[in-house]
């Protein structure tokens, strides 16, 4: 007998829908799937002839094939184990095939039978929902993932004896609820708040503005001087994600096996700070079938890459693609993939080996060319792609023993969601979320200055032989000061803070 039954496997961010076609016909017994399948799908026939025989169902053995469809799809997940058990008791009929229709399958199996959850269900249930189905039938710990989809009836099913009762009609199972709350991705970042930073005025102007035009920022300074505590509060006043921000980080996380706890969306923008020894590989994303890297990971949140000049020069040159063109693409024998990678950068270093060089009170103890030597892997066109280049002075005794309260991160947020709500106002036919993400074409058509402005820029230009790139960038810094200001047009004052913000460092690159 012939039946078929659907599953899923995830290519990039995408699901992907997989026919599994079961053939059981006379002959010499054997079990063969088919169709290009990986290690994981391989080992599968075993887990699903053994959990098929402890669900307490006896069938004769006999010729099966599998086939999983289309051929040309690499297929990597477990969670065809399911499909595969369920289209075998069909082809059986043990289960009648009409109650499989508009059915999508995704579970692996132990050997007991049990329900195990897999990566990318997300992404699945929308692949799903797009093609018709009406029906998902997961494991309990996947529950809520699939419950972010709408318009899909999904089901927790605990092993596959339960699901051919269900399938039978012996008996009846209620579809799952939606939880109450998202996840939040690092909760103990939330209790780190500008308010523990004393002083460090500019420093905290400049992340106000990364934060409300999604700006990358690279922080240089003396050891101790605060960078590491500064970046690290970024999170604390950013704006919070949209629905359409949140499904997208919670589909990467979900494809890379990094939801926990029965989690349903992430509602906290992600801050990724990888450690400076890591490779390109996990930096933008790898292995012979590609997972997302720590780019990807921190999409629409922030990557922090603090003692920048330690990082490998392979890793920092990797990171220029993604940076502007907010994707990766990663080319394998059978598969080019693309992953999102829209995120700020905030880069933290120190201006030379001993940390002093540009230090107004203690003398730097480096040769030119040892200093040459450190800043040499930071490449001009890596640094050109970040906007604010912004200098941490040492903190003042008076301003670090002061008792004054500093600003909550929550003030600071408040402003900046305002300026990105104006941003996403006048964006939103271009389909971005921020002046960051503004293509030339969109820059030149939203960003208007004054006359003020455009003769302080033309004489800037001029004078320090500004690339267009560069010009480009200072429109869109300012663009953000303006909205801070809630001002329409762009005006002198903002411009000369934007190329205050991008030449404070020293490092020439405007
Ligand atoms: N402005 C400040 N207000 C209050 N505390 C501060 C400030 N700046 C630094 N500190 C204290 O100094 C510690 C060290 O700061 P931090 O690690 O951020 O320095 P850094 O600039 O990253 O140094 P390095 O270059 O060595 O990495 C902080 O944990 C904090 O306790
Ligand atoms: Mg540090």
């Amino acid at each position: 007998m012939f039946a078929k039954t659907y599953g899923s496997t995830t290519f990039g961010v995408d699901g992907i829908l997989i026919d599994v076609e079961v053939d059981v016909s006379y002959g010499f017994p054997a079990f063969d799937i088919v169709g290009l399948l990986d290690t994981a799908v391989k080992e599968s026939k075993e887990r699903v002839r053994t959990a098929i025989k402890n669900a307490g169902i006896k069938v004769r053995q006999q010729k099966v094939t599998i086939n999983l469809a289309p051929a040309d799809v690499r297929k990597d997940s477990p969670g065809l184990d399911l499909p595969i058990a369920i289209g075998l008791l069909t082809a059986y009929g043990v289960i009648p095939q009409e109650k499989t229709e508009h059915c999508l399958f995704a579970a692996e199996l132990s050997l007991e039978g049990e329900l195990r959850s897999v990566h990318g269900i997300l992404p699945m249930a929308i692949n799903a929902r797009a093609k018709g189905f009406t029906k998902l039938f997961v494991a309990g710990a996947n529950v809520n993932e699939a419950l972010l989809v709408q318009g899909l009836t999904v089901y927790a099913i605990r092993n596959l004896a339960d699901l051919i009762d269900v399938l039978t009609g012996k008996k009846d199972c209620a579809p799952a609820q939606p939880p109450d709350q998202g996840l939040s991705l690092a909760d103990d970042s939330l209790q780190d708040d500008f308010a523990d930073v004393q002083g460090q005025f500019i420093a905290k102007r400049a992340l106000e503005i990364a934060a409300a035009g999604g700006h990358n920022v690279l922080l240089a300074g003396v050891p101790g001087s605060g960078k590491t505590m500064l970046a690290r509060r970024l999170p604390s006043i950013l704006p919070s994600m949209t629905q359409q921000e949140a499904l997208e980080v919670t589909k990467i996380y979900s494809i890379a096996g990094f939801l926990k706890n029965n989690s349903g969306l992430i509602e906290q923008r992600p801050f990724r700070s990888p450690h400076h020894t890591i490779s390109a590989t996990a930096m933008i994303g790898g292995g012979s079938i590609p997972k997302p890297g720590e780019v990807t990971l921190s999409h629409n949140g922030v990557l922090f890459l603090d003692e920048l000049p330690e990082f490998s020069k392979s890793t920092l040159e990797s990171l220029r693609q993604p940076l502007e063109d907010g994707v990766v693409t990663i080319s394998r024998v059978h598969a080019s993939l693309t992953f999102p990678s829209r995120m700020i950068l905030v880069a933290a270093m120190n201006p030379c080996p001993c940390g002093f060089f540009g230090d107004a009170d203690k003398a730097c103890n480096c040769t030119p060319n040892e200093i040459k030597h450190y800043t040499r892997k930071i490449s001009g066109p890596l640094l050109d792609r970040i906007d604010i280049h912004i200098r941490v002075p040492r903190v003042a005794y008076n301003e670090l023993t002061s008792v004054q309260p500093a600003e909550t991160s929550a003030a600071i947020r408040q402003r900046v969601t305002k300026a990105r709500d104006l941003q996403m106002q006048r964006l939103a036919d271009y389909k971005i979320f921020c002046n960051a993400q503004m293509s030339h074409a969109m820059l030149r058509k939203t960003c208007h200055l004054t006359t003020g402005a455009q003769n302080l820029l033309g004489l800037v230009f001029k004078k320090m032989n500004l690339s267009a790139r560069s010009y480009d960038r200072i429109i869109k810094v300012s663009r953000t000061v303006a909205d801070l200001d809630q001002s329409g047009d762009i005006q002198d004052r903002h411009i000369a803070e934007a190329i205050q913000l991008r030449n404070d460092v020293g490092l020439d690159t405007l």
